[in-house]
């Protein structure tokens, strides 16, 4: 099999972000279980807020076909998203509506793991089920293990690893899950 090619994000852009964080550790993982990761901001490809006049007058912004063409040139792609009053950002959500615009091949084609992180204990459980939620509908496979960061300024060590047994041990699984897809969908 080919190195996979994972591609990373976070649905916050905060830049004390404990998802982007998440992001960072769930990359050495990657890389330490034989995968090669490709972490991307979604600073890079601002968008603005959906809007169908918007997009009669100037069509699909080049940010969302920058971004459709990175993720379609992956193998995986995981997703940590943050909470919001119980749902998903706008920012993610607007990001995956615009992506939608271009085509569904970017969902479709590669397999997708998604986390969130919280400072509470609670770590995205209402989020998750949205981001799963949204996914399928867009014809994506995600993997059944998620990965529910909480407490999660605890859970990284200074080099930004995980340190918590439990988590890494979930991320472990995550991952192996996502490259047994992918090494199936190779054959
Ligand atoms: C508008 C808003 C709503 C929030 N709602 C929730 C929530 O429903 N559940 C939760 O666990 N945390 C909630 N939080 C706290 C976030 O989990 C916290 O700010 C987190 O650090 C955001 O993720 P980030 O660090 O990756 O930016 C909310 C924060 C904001 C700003």
């Amino acid at each position: 099999m080919s190195t996979p090619r994972i591609v990373l994000f976070s649905g916050s852009t905060r830049a004390d972000s404990i998802n982007v964080k998440l992001v960072n550790a769930m990359a050495h993982l990657f890389k330490d279980m034989g995968a090669k990761p490709v972490k991307i901001s979604l600073n890079d490809y601002e968008m603005p807020i959906y809007n169908g006049d918007w997009e009669d007058e100037n069509g699909v912004p080049k940010t969302t076909k920058n971004l459709v063409r990175r993720l379609k040139a992956a193998d995986g792609v995981f997703i940590a998203t943050p909470e919001y009053n119980g749902c998903m950002p706008a920012l993610l959500k607007n990001t995956i509506d615009w992506t939608s615009r271009v085509g569904l091949d970017q969902f479709s084609g590669p397999v997708y793991g998604i986390g969130a992180a919280t400072p509470g204990p609670m770590s995205g459980i209402m989020v998750m089920r949205q981001l799963h939620f949204v996914l399928c509908r867009l014809g994506t496979t995600v993997v059944p293990r998620q990965l529910g960061a909480g407490n999660a300024s605890a859970l990284f060590d200074k080099k930004g690893r995980f340190v918590d047994g439990r988590t890494k041990a979930y991320a472990q699984e995550q991952i192996s899950q996502m490259l047994g897809e992918i090494e199936r969908r190779q054959k």
